[in-house]
């Protein structure tokens, strides 16, 4: 039988995979600064794939590199139970998962802690006025920049035509290098073993018969 929302919160509070936080700061103890000698227990390259829902990527690409360590972070505890499941199951010890607003991440990571960045279908938030919370905005860009090392690649994979626009043009804005571009993924590389996994959104997106773009892009020192 198919687990509630609310079983799967009680898992997720017990898992040892994954770290859960409130919103406001309740004085309880961070790992930042920790993923590597406390956490992970390695000084490999520590990958984040945000808005993870059931963390597909975060999963698959463990699978693919068990000499990278592997963060899904989403606000909502009840989906990464699916990912974080699988991980303790196989067992996956390279993966870890986080429950937080992405917003708050550098109170979670320290300057130089993240390597690489991985944004899988985030919600585009199509309205002007909330432009500044689509997770590719300069506004995020910063955010990421304070914890990520120099020349961290960020990588979006997103069925908005919208989303997929604005971040060409943040890039550009930003005066970021883009590494790798796909209007059309399945078009243009449809054997790619990175770029083929599917997460649970994607799925529905191509039922609908929606493009996946793809893009990825150098993030740059703040002082570039
Ligand atoms: C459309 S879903 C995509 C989930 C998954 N990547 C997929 O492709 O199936 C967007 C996810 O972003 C998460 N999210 C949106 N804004 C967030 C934020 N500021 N901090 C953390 N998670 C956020 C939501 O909880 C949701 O799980």
């Amino acid at each position: 039988m198919a687990k509630n929302k609310l079983q799967k919160f009680e898992d997720v509070d017990r898992f040892s995979n994954v770290f859960e936080y409130t919103d406001f700061d309740d004085g309880s103890p961070k790992p930042k600064g920790k993923w590597h000698g406390e956490i992970f227990k390695n000084d490999n390259p520590i990958v984040l794939e945000l808005a993870c829902g059931k963390g597909e990527y975060t999963i698959n690409l463990a699978r693919m590199h068990p000499d990278k360590n592997f963060i899904g972070i989403d606000k909502k505890g009840w989906r990464m139970w699916t990912g974080a499941k699988q991980a303790l199951e196989e067992p996956l010890p390279n993966v870890h998962f986080m429950r937080i607003y992405i917003d708050h991440l550098a109170d979670y990571f320290e300057k130089g802690e993240v390597d690489e960045i991985w944004i899988t279908f985030p919600d585009p938030y199509l309205r002007e006025s909330k432009a500044s919370k689509r997770l590719t905005s300069w506004k995020f860009l910063e955010i990421y920049r304070k914890v990520a090392n120099p020349g961290t690649i960020v990588h979006l994979k997103t069925d908005s035509d919208e989303l997929y626009s604005f971040t060409l043009e943040t890039i550009v804005e930003e005066n970021c290098e883009i590494v790798d571009r796909l209007d059309d993924v399945y078009a243009e590389r449809p054997d790619d073993p990175v770029l083929s996994i599917k997460t649970y959104y994607e799925k529905m997106h191509l039922k609908e018969g929606k493009t996946i773009h793809y893009v990825s892009f150098r993030l740059n020192r703040d002082d570039d």
